[in-house]
């Protein structure tokens, strides 16, 4: 085999992808089936969760789909202990679930709305790292990515509490990275710029028609176009495979330059 190719290879690793149903979360299944994993893609949505598992296997690779609720603790401990007795193993984490909840300002949100975006972006990761963790110093070690945003590194005049969670979860990345790194467990953190997913399209259309919409925020950005989710996938690839080996509690920025300024 080719030095690229092993090092990019996850042939004999078993990976969960939160959120695995579609956008950014169903290009990371796809790519890392592709890559070799064998995959467990887990959603609330189970017709788009069972949409890319047959897409996957169709491609010759290896999944399965398991409904979950990531804020859900009872729910995450026994789909984690049924992914490692399905699949054998557990070396991979991918914590992409999330939601943007409200467009309300601060002064405006309820504790209800604040809680909704924080259960899922921030308890979800939290649980489902705190249950896969012991999966995978059973498999000798692992690797996490916890997908924040490129508003995890800035802020933005909008959607506060989407904002706070993704400043959560880079640095629960770094804290992950210290604890575990002895015990052969590597956490990183992505942070996506606009990427052309479903979320983003059902905010954007609030704003007028989406092409349009899409069109203005591609001119925000250096390279004046928004990104699509295997530019992420691409990545997370790369973190979680040996072409990552050293990498730990760092942040990977794939923005199309957003940030640069
Ligand atoms: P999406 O809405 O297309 O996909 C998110 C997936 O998470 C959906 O399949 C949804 O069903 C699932 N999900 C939501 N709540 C869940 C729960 N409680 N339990 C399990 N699954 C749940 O969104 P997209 O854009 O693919 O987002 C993926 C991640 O990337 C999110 O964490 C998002 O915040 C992040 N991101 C997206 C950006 C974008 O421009 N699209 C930019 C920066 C970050």
């Amino acid at each position: 085999m080719k030095q690229v190719a092993r090092l990019f290879s996850l042939d004999g690793k078993v990976a969960v992808i939160t959120g695995g149903a579609r956008g950014i979360g169903g290009a990371t299944a796809r790519l890392l089936a592709d890559a070799g994993a064998r995959v467990a893609v887990v959603d609330l949505l189970e017709d788009e969760g069972e949409k890319t598992v047959g897409e996957i296997v169709a491609a010759g690779g290896a999944a399965r789909f398991w409904r979950l609720d990531v804020g859900d603790e009872a729910n995450v401990a026994r789909v984690f202990a049924d992914v490692e007795a399905h699949f054998g193993r557990l070396d991979i984490l991918i914590n992409n679930a999330g939601i943007e909840g409200e467009n309300i300002p601060t002064d405006q949100m309820t504790l209800e709305q604040w809680e909704r975006v924080m259960r899922i972006n921030v308890t979800g990761t939290f649980l489902c790292t705190k249950h896969a963790v012991p999966a995978m110093e059973r498999a000798g070690g692992g690797a996490i990515v916890n997908v924040s945003s490129m508003y995890g590194l800035v802020g933005g005049p909008d959607v506060p509490a989407y904002h706070a969670s993704k400043g959560a979860v880079r640095l629960m990345a770094k804290t992950d990275a210290q604890l575990y790194a002895t015990r052969n467990i590597r956490a990183n953190s992505i942070h996506p710029g606009f990427i052309r997913t479903p979320m983003l399209e059902q905010a954007l259309s609030k704003h007028g028609p989406l092409e349009n919409v899409i069109a203005g925020m591609a001119q925000l950005n250096p390279m004046q176009r928004i990104g699509v989710p295997e530019d992420i996938a691409a990545g997370i690839l790369y973190l979680v495979s040996d072409a990552g080996r050293y990498v730990t509690g760092t942040e990977l920025i794939i923005d199309g330059g957003y940030t640069s300024r």
